[in-house]
C-alpha cells in the first residue's frame, strides 16, 4: 500500500479507526475524517505513532453536512490530486429525531446522502488514480424492513409524536443502509470501465464499538451490559482492509461482503427500478447535476 492514498470517514473510533491504523501500517497515506475533531486528531496521532510514519492526515468534516462534504472533496483534490481507496464508514444510531442543515433526517443524511455526494465528487479523482477501490460500509440491517418509503423520506411518520424512539432509529438506519447498497451497486456498474471497483460490506452483527451508545430503554441497557460479548471490532474491520488492500479482490466489483467473504444481500437490494429511483432522488437531494 506504499504511496496509495486512502480516505476513510468515521476514524475517531470503531472500525474506521482500526482500518485507518491497519492501512497506515501497510504504508498507505491515510486521510481520516470525522466530525469529532479532538478524538479524530488523537486517533491520527496514535495511528501515526503505531505506523511509524507521518503520512496520516485528519480532516474535520461532518459528513451529514453537504457544504462540508463539498469542501472536503475540494481539499482532497487540491492537496492530494489522487485517491486510491475511499471507505464510506461514518455512521450513527440515534433514537432522537434530528435533521442535517438541509433538513434531511440524520441517518439518511449521514450514512447515505453525505457519502453519496462525497463519492460522486471524488469519482473522477479516483478514475485518474486507477486502479482504485470504493467501499461502502453497509449492514445486514438493510434486510430488516420493508425498504424505502418514498412518501416519507424524512421519516416524519416513523417518529410522529415520539421524538425519542428506538424503533424510529432502526427504521431510518435500515432505509439508509439499503440506500447505500443501491449506491454501491449503481457505482459498480457506472465505474466498471474506469478502473474503480465498488463493493458493499456488512461488518457483522453487534460489533462492540460505540455505535449503540445513544440507544435508550431496555435495548440500550442490553447493549451496555452485553458489549463485552459483542463481535470484536478488530475482526469485523478485517473486511475493510481486505477489500482496500488485498490483491485477491483486484477487479472484483459490485459484491456484498462480510468477514472477508462474499454473501447475498437482500432481493430488494437487487431491484433495479428502486436502485435507479434512489440514485435520481439522491442526486436531486444533494444538488448534483
Ligand atoms: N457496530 C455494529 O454492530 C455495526 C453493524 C453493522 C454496520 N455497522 C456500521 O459500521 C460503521 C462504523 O460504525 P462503528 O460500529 O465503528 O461505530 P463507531 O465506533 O460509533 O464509529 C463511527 C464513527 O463515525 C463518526 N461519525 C458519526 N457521524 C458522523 C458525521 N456526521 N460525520 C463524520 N463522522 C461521523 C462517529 O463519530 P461520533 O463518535 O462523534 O459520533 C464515529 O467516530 C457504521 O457505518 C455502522 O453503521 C456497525
Amino acid at each position: 500500500m506504499h504511496g496509495r492514498i486512502c480516505l476513510i470517514t468515521g476514524t475517531a473510533s470503531g472500525m474506521g479507526k482500526i482500518a485507518a491504523r491497519e492501512l497506515a501500517k501497510q504504508g498507505a497515506v491515510v486521510i481520516g475524517v470525522d466530525n469529532d475533531a479532538s478524538a479524530g486528531r488523537a486517533s491520527r496521532d496514535e495511528i501515526a505513532t503505531l505506523a511509524g510514519h507521518a503520512n496520516v492526515e485528519f480532516l474535520e468534516t461532518d459528513i451529514s453536512d453537504f457544504g462540508q462534504v463539498r469542501r472536503l472533496a475540494e481539499r482532497v483534490r487540491a492537496t492530494f490530486g489522487k485517491l486510491h481507496v475511499l471507505i464510506c464508514n461514518a455512521g450513527l444510531v440515534d433514537p432522537v429525531y434530528r435533521a442535517n442543515p438541509e433538513g434531511f433526517e440524520i441517518h439518511l443524511a449521514t450514512h447515505h446522502l453525505g457519502h453519496f455526494l462525497l463519492a460522486n465528487l471524488l469519482t473522477e479523482t479516483m478514475a485518474v488514480s486507477s486502479p482504485a477501490r470504493m467501499i461502502f460500509i453497509c449492514s445486514d440491517a438493510h434486510k430488516a424492513g420493508p425498504g424505502i418509503d418514498w412518501d416519507d423520506m424524512d421519516c416524519a411518520r416513523v417518529w410522529a409524536g415520539r421524538p425519542l424512539n428506538n424503533r424510529g432509529a432502526f427504521i431510518a438506519y435500515h432505509r439508509a443502509k439499503l440506500a447505500m447498497i443501491y449506491t454501491a451497486y449503481e457505482f459498480a456498474e457506472r465505474l466498471m470501465d474506469k478502473g474503480v471497483t465498488v463493493n458493499a460490506v456488512s461488518p457483522g452483527y453487534f460489533v462492540g464499538t460505540n455505535i449503540y451508545r445513544n440507544m435508550r430503554g431496555l435495548f440500550g441497557l442490553g447493549c451496555r451490559i452485553l458489549k463485552p460479548f459483542f463481535t470484536d471490532p478488530e475482526r469485523a474491520a478485517q473486511t475493510y482492509v481486505y477489500l482496500a488492500a488485498s490483491p485477491d479482490v483486484a477487479g472484483v466489483t459490485g459484491k456484498y461482503w462480510e468477514y472477508c467473504k462474499q454473501k447475498a444481500s437482500s432481493s430488494l437490494s437487487h431491484d433495479l427500478e428502486q436502485r435507479r429511483r434512489c440514485w435520481a432522488w439522491s442526486e436531486a437531494a444533494v444538488g448534483l447535476d
